[in-house]
């Protein structure tokens, strides 16, 4: 059998055309044309007004969180569980991420939790589409309005997600995507911000390109701000993968339906849910042994590993790495949660290129774990 990857991209020969055609045409009159594509087109279907590209996912949330105005000694609210590039932005900014505890079911942002943890600084929070399982976003912009604060929906794994009919990516003030080279839609590594208010499109756009206005002055900066422009040759694998975003989504949807379909018969397994009138574009599957199993993510990930097969662990809670010392004392209690899952939660293989052998092959892995791990 082929090795197994992790996670990894579907890249078509008409991909492949459209960046050649980038290569060869789009320089002089024509340098930003698949980036004003890209940008408008997903910004519409994704239900906003203004799209705007960036390097990656964790600079969009730079620019957004410096244009929306959070500084030094801020709180924003964001889950314990996900990847750093999430809230690192929060960091660069020398403001507070403050960690909320995950819900059991979704493994997404709990809004009772993050209710328990406003404070009279907190300027924002981040919710997060994790693996593709969305949060009560109804409920978080709830409080986001009580509050008067933003909510920001970070859709880097929510490519091909609905909650009650509206697609990840569309919820709160603005959205964030990642098209790093693991993700759904791929451009290696690249990101994207979409919203909907003008002035703060605006402000992004002044923050994206070295405090430049578009005054007809050239060399002339207003601020010092950042250099997170995109270029268009990323840009057009950005926009020939979207293109086929419906067919990519069906085959990451088709992972997770034979994973579920595999394992159906063991009792005491968590699978990404779908909740009634959703839809799970399904990144990456998570997986989660019910306590009966008594197996931990170590345990599992070296029963994959002798068998070649790459699984990976759920989110470590952010409050326990070593990049924010001295929290898991205090969040341990508040997040009993997220520390729960993440202890016994794996990721099983995702790659755009799995075959069903593969599928087969990883899903009997599981059963023979579980079958000799009680
Ligand atoms: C939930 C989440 N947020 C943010 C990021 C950061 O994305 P990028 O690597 O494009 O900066 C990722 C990427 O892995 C992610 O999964």
């Amino acid at each position: 059998m082929d090795r197994i990857f992790a996670a990894g991209p579907w890249v078509t020969e008409s991909d492949i055309n459209i960046v050649l055609d980038a290569l060869r045409n789009g320089w002089y009159e024509h340098p930003f044309h698949y980036c004003e594509k890209f940008q408008a087109e997903f910004a519409a279907y994704h239900g906003r007004k203004y799209g705007i590209m960036t390097p990656n996912c964790t600079t969009a949330i730079h620019l957004l969180l410096t244009a929306l105005g959070v500084q030094d000694g801020d709180e924003v609210i964001v889950p314990e569980c996900t990847w750093i590039g999430s809230c690192a932005g929060v960091s660069y900014l020398r403001a507070n991420p403050i960690f909320a505890d995950i819900d059991p079911v979704s493994w997404c942002l709990d809004p009772e939790s993050v209710r328990a943890r406003l404070s009279p600084k907190t300027r924002a929070i981040i919710a997060v589409d994790l693996y593709g399982n969305m949060p009560d976003m109804p409920a978080l912009q709830k409080i986001a309005d009580e509050r008067g604060i933003p909510l920001i929906e970070d859709a880097a794994e929510g490519v091909g997600s609905t909650l009650h009919g509206k697609r990840a990516g569309s919820f709160g003030v603005a959205s964030v995507f990642s098209f790093h080279r693991t993700k759904t839609i791929t451009t290696g590594e690249g990101g994207m911000l979409l919203l909907d208010d003008e002035k703060l499109y605006q402000r992004c756009m002044f923050l994206r390109d070295h405090g430049r206005r578009v005054d007809g002055k050239l060399y002339y900066n207003y601020e010092i701000t950042y250099k997170y422009m995109p270029f268009n040759v990323q840009a057009a694998l950005g926009y020939a993968q979207f293109k086929r975003v419906d067919e990519l989504v069906a085959r990451k949807r088709h992972h997770l339906n034979t994973y579920r379909a595999g394992l159906a018969g063991i009792a005491d397994l968590a699978l990404n849910p779908e909740p009634e009138g959703g839809v799970n574009g399904a990144w990456i599957t998570g997986l989660l042994f019910g306590r009966s199993h008594g197996i931990d993510k170590d345990k599992a990930i070296a029963h994959f590993t002798a068998k070649g097969i790459p699984g990976r662990p759920f989110f470590y809670p952010l409050s326990s790495l070593p990049a924010y010392p001295g929290l898991r004392e205090k969040y341990e209690p508040l997040n009993p949660v997220a520390y729960e899952v993440s202890e016994r939660g794996v990721n099983l293989p995702g790659a755009l290129n799995l075959t069903d052998d593969q599928l087969q092959f990883i899903i009997d892995a599981v059963k023979e774990l579980v079958a000799g791990g009680k």
